[in-house]
This record gives C-alpha cells, sequence and structure tokens, in this order.
C-alpha cells in the first residue's frame, strides 16, 4: 500500500506560509504514484492553500458532525469541501481533551467527513499513565472500535479512511515508541479494523504520529502495517517535512 504522509499544522500558519505548501507539493507531483502527501491546514488557509497548489491535497484538522445549524465557530464537512479541502483529521488528542470529544463526537464526525467525500484521518492513542500501566493496547483498540465510522459501507471503503495512532505523550515531547511497540499496537489495530470492518478492514491505511522527524521515520516506516505518517512539528517547514516524504516513498 502506498504509504500517506500527512502534515497536521496545528494553530500554525498564515500566508506568508503559502510558500513552504508550494515546496512541498512541488516534491509530492514529483514523487506521485510513490507516496502519498497531504497538509491538513488551518480553515482559514485552506482555499488560498488550495488556490496556491491546484491539485495537491489540502486538508482541515476538523469538522462539526452536523451539515450546517447554530454552531458558533465551526465548519462543516460541506464547508471544507467546498473551500477546496480534500482531507480531514478527526478525533486528535488535542480536541479530545480540550474540546471534550468522546469517541461517539469522534464517530459521528467521521461519518460526515466521509458522507462529504473527504478522506478522513481518525486518531486515537493512549496517555502516558495508560501506557505506563500497561493498558495501551486495550485503550487504543477500544477507542478505534468505539470511533469508528459506521453505516454507509460505500463511504467506508478505502481510500476513505486511513487511522493515524498518535500516542499522547509522543506528541511534540520528542519521545517515540520502541518500533516494537508500534508494531504491537499497528497489529492489534489492524485486528481491530477486520473485527469490525470486515474485508474492508484490510484497506485502511494505520499511520504512527509522535515526534516523527526526518531522523527516525526511515526507521519507523520499516515497521509492519505502518502506513505512513501524521506528522506535526516537523510539518511546518518543507526543509523539515520532505525528508520524511522522500522517506515514505522508498
Ligand atoms: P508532533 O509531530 O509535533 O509530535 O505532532 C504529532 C501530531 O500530533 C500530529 O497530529
Amino acid at each position: 500500500m502506498t504509504k500517506l504522509i500527512a502534515g497536521n499544522w496545528k494553530m500554525h500558519g498564515t500566508a506568508a506560509d503559502l510558500g513552504e505548501v508550494h515546496a512541498v507539493a512541488e516534491r509530492a507531483a514529483e514523487l506521485a504514484g510513490k507516496v502519498e502527501v497531504a497538509l491538513c491546514v488551518p480553515a482559514t488557509l485552506i482555499h488560498r492553500a488550495v488556490e496556491t497548489v491546484p491539485g495537491f491535497a489540502i486538508g482541515g484538522q476538523d469538522i462539526h458532525a452536523n451539515e450546517n445549524g447554530a454552531h458558533t465557530g465551526d465548519c462543516s464537512a460541506d464547508m471544507l469541501r467546498d473551500a477546496g479541502a480534500r482531507v480531514v483529521i478527526v478525533g486528535h488528542s488535542e480536541r479530545r481533551d480540550a474540546h471534550r470529544e468522546a469517541d461517539a463526537d469522534v464517530r459521528a464526525k467521521a461519518e460526515s467527513g466521509l458522507a462529504a467525500g473527504l478522506r478522513v484521518i481518525l486518531c486515537v492513542g493512549e496517555s502516558d499513565a495508560e501506557r505506563e500501566a500497561g493498558r495501551a493496547v486495550d485503550v487504543v483498540t477500544a477507542q478505534l472500535a468505539a470511533s469508528l465510522p459506521r453505516g454507509n459501507t460505500a463511504a467506508l471503503r478505502a481510500p476513505g479512511l486511513d487511522v493515524a495512532y498518535e500516542p499522547i505523550w509522543a506528541i511534540g515531547t520528542g519521545k517515540v515508541p520502541t518500533t516494537a511497540d508500534i508494531a504491537e499496537m499497528h497489529a492489534a489495530l489492524r485486528q481491530t479494523l477486520l473485527a469490525e470492518l470486515g474485508p474492508d478492514g484490510s484497506n485502511v491505511r494505520i499511520l504512527y504520529g509522535g515526534s516523527v522527524k526526518s531522523s527516525n521515520a526511515a526507521e519507523i516506516f520499516a515497521v509492519p502495517e505502518v502506513g505512513g505518517a501524521l506528522v506535526g512539528g516537523a510539518s511546518l517547514k518543507a526543509a523539515d517535512f520532505l525528508p520524511i516524504v522522500e522517506a515514505g516513498a522508498v
């Protein structure tokens, strides 16, 4: 399966940063067929990023589950599509934590994104305390089972859905699980996908996220069942992000 290397800019980026988007898109076009690349930028930047690099996969970082309504400050999946986005992240731990999003909310968002024709990157991951207590695999597989979109099987069918395993304690910390721990978790997540989705579960890529850098990308990508990466800090500059993209293309 072709790997997906997706950048999550979080709350970073203005028009001054569109040059970075351009540089990433240019190299991604050269590597087409070998690796897929996406940049999930702040909602304010989606339309301008799409205009800057038509044909490149620009994404958002969240959606509201409803089509429209009295939801001050939120954007729907259709609105992101209208702005030109092709991808959306749902269930990032920073939203589960700071915005109290539960698995059922994440599931509704994932279903809404798929129904609107967006590629959905669904995030799951354990806390430091959960890993220390030896509960990581149980916690994360349960989180995935409860967050997975259901219902519209046509939309569910890959390549519409990707999962990102992001241990919370590895995000922005420079800490990374051992390759054995990544392998164990990704194998467990694959089993959950197959149990919950049937054969469609084999097509869903399982990305790893959390302190991915050019120095560790190749090692992580060599782990079985790692289908790419969701990259935060190292996605903000093309010079940092592109070596990770290149590592995903081999
Ligand atoms: P970092 O790559 O900065 O650790 O962030 C990971 C992440 O949260 C991507 O969604």
